[in-house]
């Protein structure tokens, strides 16, 4: 499966990805890393890895978000990608942008969805005083941190954490189910049922 992967910062998720690909067996291949912020180190990762990566400011794009996300679309599509993977791609994406990707385009977000979506989701956990907390890689649909639940992994809360220390347990649970589910997906082992409820099936 065709790989693209959207990322604004860090691109640890990233990563993760790129190393999971490298092992013989893995069933996918990143053919282009995208970011909105052509100094994300993410961009770094990538040519590190040999692949292609581009960026695109979005400060100041001639003709706003939509012939932003439309020029994004057309990144994705001339690269061949068959899956778009948001990893910390910190940019809300146009409703035609989704509708283009509709079924072919996940995120993962670093809470147990429902609660806590949108920006500063670790403050919003320890604000809230819940106990566990996670990540989520979903299908991605016009609405913020909606869309069809693939995968989930949980962590404990602990008194002392912060938003840093939190972060970073998440983090290594996201860079464990994001490949997951990415040969999940290329292994044709995810289905979204007509209640929009997902099922992931056993490899054999
Ligand atoms: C992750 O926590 C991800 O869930 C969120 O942004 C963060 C990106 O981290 N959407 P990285 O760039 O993959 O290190």
């Amino acid at each position: 499966l065709k790989l693209a992967v959207l990322v604004s910062g860090s691109g640890s998720n990233l990563q993760a990805i790129i190393d999971a690909c490298k092992t013989a067996s893995f069933p996918a291949e990143i053919v282009l890393v995208f970011s909105n912020q052509p100094d994300a180190k993410g961009l770094d990762r990538a040519r590190n890895a040999g692949i292609e990566a581009k960026s695109l400011a979005h400060k100041g794009y001639p003709g706003g978000r939509e012939a932003y996300d439309h020029a994004v679309s057309e990144l994705i599509a001339q690269s061949g990608a068959e899956l778009v993977v948001l990893a910390g791609y910190l940019r809300l994406v146009s409703e035609s942008f989704v509708k283009r990707w509709e079924g072919r385009l996940i995120n993962i977000h670093p809470s147990l969805l429902p609660s806590f979506k949108g920006l500063h989701a670790h403050e919003q956990t320890i604000a809230a005083g819940v106990k566990y907390s996670g990540c989520t890689v979903h299908f991605v649909v016009p609405e913020m941190d909606a869309g069809p639940i693939i995968a989930q992994a949980v962590v404990p809360v602990l008194a002392d954490d912060d938003a840093q220390s939190l972060g970073q347990r998440i983090l290594r649970q996201e860079h464990q189910i994001y490949p997951q589910v990415i040969r999940a997906i290329a292994e044709n082992r995810v289905s979204v049922g007509d209640d929009g409820r997902v099922t992931v099936h056993d490899s054999h």
